[in-house]
């Protein structure tokens, strides 16, 4: 957060600086005030002073424990204003928009080009893209900190965010609602790419068909009840799109890195990763998961 990577986030950060010197004045003459305090007391131990309350406390105390907090408070809210004009998303833009939708526990994303992916969503650089953002299920929170604010996911709503990345790169994100057993591994990337148009009309196609026994096992067994590969028969949307798996870096959303051992690990028992998904482990033999890995390998 406190490192930028395009507008909305430098206005983000502008805020959190702002809130953390005022933060430290406040905490400094907090500060002061008890020394003084805890020195007078101590300078009074010994002596018979009257310890009626002075005159001034009453009025001392609704100033700086109201007055004051009022003020700092208001000031730093009309501060923040500018910002969050700024930082809205003006729906007669005509920009690039993904539509973006948590579930537990993973990220979909859509293109309008027609590419559906998962939890590697890449933009162009320097260019505003608009996420529509909705929920399958639970609230969730769309949080990418190093290019801008958070945004809840509200199931039956759709909320809108707009990010820029000025330069390219990986962004690391997650999921800023708690959401259940697996929120922790709730990560995205959104990645900054400047061959983003050949990357997203990629990601349109569908995957090489093969004459392999994975790609058998795949589309007619327990796997296609939940998964899609585009240009195959499995097509169920339970959980994220395969088309193009081999080309992601990572799987579980962002857990682990996507080789082979994890791909086989996951395959064979996801839960053994995450427990608590909704990924059941395979009814497949050793030799049939590999089969399954080894397909999945070639969809690139
Ligand atoms: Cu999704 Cu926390």
């Amino acid at each position: 957060m406190l490192n930028p990577g395009g507008e909305s986030s430098r206005r983000v950060e502008g805020l959190w600086w702002l809130l953390f010197w005022v933060s430290l004045a406040v905490f400094t003459v907090v500060l002061v005030l008890m020394a003084f305090s805890i020195v007078r007391a101590r300078r009074n131990a010994d002596d018979t002073v009257d310890e009626s309350e002075p005159r001034w406390a009453s009025r001392f105390i609704v100033t700086t424990g109201v007055v004051v907090p009022f003020l700092v408070l208001t000031g730093v809210f009309v501060v923040s204003l500018a910002d969050v004009r700024a930082l809205a998303d003006d729906p007669t833009d005509n920009i690039l928009t993904v539509k973006v939708t948590g579930h537990m526990w993973w990220w979909e994303a859509e293109y309008p080009n027609g590419a559906v992916t998962a939890n590697e969503i890449h933009i162009p650089v320097g260019e505003p893209v608009r996420f529509e953002l909705e929920s399958a299920d639970v609230i969730h929170s769309f949080w990418i900190p190093a290019l801008g604010p958070k945004r809840d996911m509200i199931p039956g709503q759709t909320n809108t965010l707009r990010l820029t990345a000025d330069e390219p790169g990986r962004y690391r994100g997650l999921c800023a609602e708690f959401c259940g057993v697996q929120h922790a591994r709730m990560g995205l990337y959104v990645v900054a790419d400047r061959d983003y148009d050949s990357w997203v009309e990629h990601m349109a196609e569908p995957a090489e068909l093969s004459a392999s026994a994975g790609q058998d096992l795949f589309t007619a067994g327990s796997c296609a009840g939940c998964h899609a590969i585009r240009g195959t028969d499995a097509d169920a949307e339970v959980g994220p799109d395969l088309t193009h798996l081999a080309s992601r870096e990572t799987i579980g959303a962002a857990s682990y890195d996507n080789t082979h051992e994890n791909l086989t690990r996951f395959v064979t028992n996801a839960q053994s990763m995450k427990p608590g998904a909704v990924m059941p482990p395979a009814e497949l033999t050793a030799d049939e998961v590999a089969q399954v890995v080894a397909y999945l390998e070639t969809l690139q």
